[in-house]
């Protein structure tokens, strides 16, 4: 019987401040964690145990899943004290895996692909191991893999620094998406103990071998590596969602929500549990708030995501932000980023009244769980 592991133990450097308060798998994707989402998938496709390689807020996320009861899987837990590197997870869980092929998924990647199919495809292909890959337009920010499309072995593998477009010309190309079938032949290529990473030293080895297979994952894929990717994977999982209901509505409201008449909103928007939003506001587009947010009267958010019980008084102005759970935000406080460059607020920050926070051009403007924001930040 095919299980899974998901790997969830890094650190999420590069979406601090949010990952010092909460593991990037467990940030919300449309108000929901990024690796909830993936166990349901891997439901879907029939798995019924998964395991979590954890290590960084391993407790958070323990917490969070329990034995797995409440989505209807088993989930069983291994623990690295120290992240271990992708391959040196998986190989810490080889006594629960190690009886059939399984997937692997990188915990921080938003997909909505059929894996039956992936699966149907790596058991048809009788290699070690399949890699679902993604074409993106720009592919020198992930691993770019190289394919033979006829007979769909993957001929190399190569790790974003050694990548160099033909004639420095930037063409899309097959990126490795961090979800993997893999036969327990693979456990012999991976050393014990050790940090190890799959992509950088045991993929290249199966390599050799000429045993693997690349899979042309369909449908949404996203990573959540960096702030404005996870901006625009809710925006992307957001409208895919809007499109696939049979009822024909422009956002996801929750029906607990209670918003004024006089307030205005841009789809496509989502609204959570419990919020309220008060007269005169003018809400999206390509906004996600969370439950138990209270918005004030003439309140202006666009392109913005917006975690739990936040509170956001009148005349705030949010563009091209991030504001995490229990926020504060006072009157007339003008966030506002820049393209790629947003403002970001961790856990319970206090932005207190007339204050504005501007992104540069050139990086994105963060502030630290619980600080109070006294002064214009620019
Ligand atoms: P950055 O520090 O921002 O690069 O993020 P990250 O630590 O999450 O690393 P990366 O994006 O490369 O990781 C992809 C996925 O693998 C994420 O879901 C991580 O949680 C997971 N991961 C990375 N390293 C380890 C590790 O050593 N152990 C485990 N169990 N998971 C890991």
């Amino acid at each position: 019987m095919t299980k899974a592991i998901i790997l969830s133990g890094g650190w999420g450097t590069r979406l601090r401040p949010l990952t010092c308060t909460i593991p990037k798998t467990l940030i919300p994707v449309v108000n929901k964690p990024v690796m909830e989402r993936q166990i349901l998938l891997l439901k879907a496709a029939g798995v019924k145990e998964v395991v979590l390689a954890v290590s960084v807020m391993d407790d958070v996320i323990k917490k969070y899943f329990g034995d797995g009861e409440k989505l209807g899987i088993k989930i069983n837990y291994t623990v690295e004290k120290h992240p271990r590197g992708t391959a040196g997870a998986v190989k810490l869980a080889e006594d629960y895996l190690k009886g059939d092929n399984f997937f692997v998924l990188n915990g921080d990647v938003i997909l909505n692909n059929n894996l039956k199919e992936m699966l149907k495809f790596h058991e048809e292909n009788k290699g070690i191991g399949t890699i679902a890959g993604k074409i993106v337009d720009d592919p020198s920010r992930y691993g770019v893999l190289i394919v033979n499309n006829e007979t769909k072995q993957l001929l190399n593998f190569l790790e974003k620094e050694k990548y160099s477009p033909p004639n420095g010309k930037i063409v899309p190309m097959p990126i490795n998406a961090g979800v993997y079938v893999l036969e327990p032949e693979i456990f012999s290529f991976i050393e014990p103990e050790k940090k190890i990473s799959m992509e950088r030293e045991i993929f290249p080895k199966v390599l050799n071998e000429k045993k693997l297979f690349y899979y042309p994952i369909s449908g949404i894929w996203n990573d959540v590596g960096k702030p404005y990717d996870l901006l625009k994977t809710n925006i992307l999982l957001m409208n895919d969602i809007i499109n696939n209901l049979e009822r024909d509505v422009k956002n996801l409201i929750d029906n607990s929500a209670n918003i004024h008449p006089t307030t205005e909103i841009y789809a496509p928007c989502t609204v959570g549990e419990n919020v309220i939003i008060h007269g005169e506001c003018k809400i999206g587009p390509n906004v996600v708030i969370g439950d138990n947010v209270l918005i004030e009267n003439r309140a202006e958010l666009s392109n913005c995501l917006i975690y739990n019980e936040v509170y956001i008084s009148n005349n705030v102005k949010i563009d091209n932000a991030i504001i995490a759970d229990n926020c504060n935000i006072r009157e007339n406080v003008i966030m506002k980023g820049n393209n790629e460059n947003l403002v970001i607020l961790s856990s319970f920050v206090e932005v207190l009244n007339n204050i504005k926070i501007i992104a540069p051009n050139t990086f994105s403007l963060s502030v630290c769980h619980h600080e109070v924001v006294k002064e214009d930040m620019k």
